[in-house]
């Protein structure tokens, strides 16, 4: 995997911003353009990554023809570019909602008249586009909605699907089998640890509203590519996520370790 953009679709195409600079950062942050009469930027990225994730997109779309910026949820890593965004993109209407405009506040307000608030599962159109927003069953914020592109199949899952990678990896078919997913079970510990308490029957409900999209590829934010024959497992490992033993994350030690690893004085 190099640290390029990832084209899924002739108009739908993964930014990609990995820590590859430090081993230790093993959760890559990535956002999505699809293109098309009227472009959209689906979240925004670490503001961490601002020059490399801008030659991306910039590789994809010209920011002046961006007609909508979709904002899954206000989280930092999906806003870190959303000033510049609205600088260079001054023609674009953000897709937001009411909770992101309370809650939105690192890098700033979100303009009201350049809005569209859109809720869990609404729709709007970026020109013959259909778009569906539709929350994920694993999130890390109240205000997340993921989106459903009916054109291409994709569906942008935010944070859900996402994990520690192991090693560099496009899509998920690159990875070992246990590997995967053992990392794609563990996740969701991480950054949703309600799941634990949830009812299983109900989990399996919100497991299925992404089944009943019948996506042809899911694009974390935070993980490789899951193509259509690789998506009924990682809804299957992702059912099992209440089930699991709770893993303790890495503390102090690991803090100390890593500090030792990494001390060249
Ligand atoms: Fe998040
Ligand atoms: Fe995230």
């Amino acid at each position: 995997m190099t640290d390029t953009h990832l084209p899924l679709d002739a108009d739908v195409t993964v930014i990609r911003t990995l820590p590859a600079e430090d081993p230790e950062r093993r959760i890559p942050i990535h956002s999505l353009v699809i293109t098309g009469s009227e472009p959209v930027l689906v979240d925004c990225g670490s503001s961490a990554s601002g020059d490399e994730w801008w030659a991306q997109v910039e590789a994809v779309v010209d920011p002046p023809d961006v007609r909508w910026v979709f904002v899954s949820h206000d989280d930092v890593d999906h806003t870190g570019n959303l000033s510049q965004v609205l600088e260079r993109c001054p023609d674009a209407t953000v897709v937001s909602s009411w909770l992101i405009d309370q809650r939105q506040g690192v890098d700033g307000p979100i303009p009201r008249e350049r809005s569209r608030w859109l809720n869990d599962g609404e729709t709007f159109d970026a020109g013959e586009r259909r778009l569906v927003a539709l929350r994920p069953p694993v999130y890390d914020a109240p205000s997340t909605r993921g989106l459903y592109d009916v054109t291409s199949g994709v569906y942008w899952s935010v944070d859900c699907f996402g994990m520690v990678v192991p090693y560099a990896a496009d899509e998920v078919s690159e990875l070992d089998r246990d590997v995967w997913e053992d990392a794609l079970g563990a996740f969701p510990q991480l950054i949703a640890p309600w799941i634990a308490e949830v009812d299983p029957l109900r989990w399996r409900a919100a497991i299925g509203r992404v089944a009943g999209l019948d996506p042809k590829v899911i694009a974390s934010a935070h993980g490789p590519v899951i193509r259509r024959r690789d998506i009924e497992r990682a809804l299957d490992v992702l059912a099992e996520v209440p089930r699991l033993p709770i893993a303790a994350p890495p503390g102090q030690r690991e803090l100390e370790a890593i500090l030792a690893s990494t001390n060249t004085s």
